[in-house]
């Protein structure tokens, strides 16, 4: 089933293999791709669908330095070099947009204040350029702001477009902006962004209407992870909220939803991916520590139409390869997941 071919959108991937989005955090100042991203890319281009690391809609956003962008002309050429090496080798590529709101910091972002849904931070410390620093207490934005920084997810996913990507994953996952006014842990408004389910999933709304009014629906996914607690993340009733949203978000004829399944953390727990299947009537794709062994069940016990592949498509760039061949893979190295340079990027060995 991994091999079978699935229509995404208007393109047709021709395995189910999709390399998850991996932030590695080796984009050139001025948050601008390279050449050496191109390789990494081009590497993968057999997956079914690449998905990029989250990619800056705006300057003053990040979480990460050396984070790449896609809100200026000098991201858009370099990007062009990454989707023309992808798509000579074959291949399809969508970029995550992202605003990591109380995720970012000033430090990083050229003193750009923290924004967020509430004026709540995220717990513990955030590498800086000047080292470890305790994360920004951010300013809860008013509801005026909002227009622009959707207006932004837009025209960033016009610019992936203008790039040459395929389409555009909008990154509601992983405690940064949207997740941040989707859950209700983080996000304390009493303004029509806060409080019931409808108000917190607005913001995320008024961004997939802005973004497929953009480039077309056919060409945007969108990522949800209800359970994870990475970034002091957590929602009073998760299965609650991806059982509203997967509903609603037919309306949204998207190319796909993305759902990761469970906690980094292991502290919250449910089977959100049953739920998501129930209610969405579209391509749905899972991730998080799959084997391609339980892809597979997955798929064939129709639970799933694809599985994006993290860290074993980060350490192996012939990962569907070696999954039909039954390989053995290589083993990531997490010490160089962040690292600068080629070491732990692009030297992973082929079979
Ligand atoms: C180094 C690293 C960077 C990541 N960066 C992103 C990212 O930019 N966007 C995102 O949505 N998830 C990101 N994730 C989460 C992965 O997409 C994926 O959900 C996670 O690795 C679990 O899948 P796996 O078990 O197949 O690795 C990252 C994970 C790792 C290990």
């Amino acid at each position: 089933m991994l091999f079978n071919p699935l229509q995404l959108g208007s393109i047709t991937l021709p395995n189910r293999i999709l390399l998850a989005p991996l932030t590695r955090t080796r984009a050139d100042a001025g948050h601008v791709p390279n050449d050496l991203m191109t390789e990494y890319y081009s590497q993968r281009a057999t997956g079914g669908l690449l998905i990029t690391e989250c990619t800056m809609v705006a300057p003053g956003t990040s979480a990460f330095i050396n984070e790449p962008g896609i809100y200026n002309d000098a991201q858009i050429a370099a990007w062009k070099k990454v989707t023309a090496a992808v798509h000579a080798k074959g291949g399809r590529i969508f970029m995550q947009i992202w605003h990591a709101g109380r995720a970012a910091h000033p430090d990083i972002n050229d003193g750009v204040p923290t924004v967020s849904s509430s004026a709540t931070a995220v717990e513990g410390d955030i590498h800086t350029l000047t080292g470890k620093v305790p994360h920004a207490v951010p300013r809860a934005l008013a509801a005026e702001e909002i227009p622009a920084i959707v207006a932004a997810f837009a025209q960033g996913a016009k610019n992936a477009i203008a790039a040459g990507f395929d389409g555009v994953e909008v990154h509601g996952a992983n405690g940064y902006l949207i997740d941040q006014f989707l859950r209700d842990t983080p996000n304390q408004r009493t303004d029509g962004y806060g409080g019931s389910l409808e108000n917190r999933a607005r913001f995320l709304f008024e961004v997939l209407t802005a973004v497929t009014a953009a480039i077309g629906a056919d060409k945007v996914g969108l990522r949800l992870s209800p359970l994870n607690s990475y970034n002091s993340m957590k929602d009073s009733d998760p299965l609650a909220l991806i059982s509203f949203l997967a509903d609603k978000l037919n309306a949204y004829k998207l190319a796909y939803l993305h759902v990761m399944r469970a906690d980094f953390f292991g502290a919250q727990k449910g089977d959100v991916l049953s739920i998501a299947r129930e209610k969405y009537q579209g391509v749905l794709v899972g991730n998080m520590g799959y084997t391609a062994e339980e892809a597979e069940e997955a798929i064939s016990a129709g639970k799933l139409d694809a599985v994006a592949f993290g860290t074993s498509f980060l350490a192996n760039p012939d990962l569907p390869a070696r999954i039909q061949l039954k390989a053995p893979l290589n083993t990531p190295d997490q010490s160089t997941f962040y690292s600068p340079g080629a070491k732990g990027y692009t030297d992973y060995p082929t079979l």
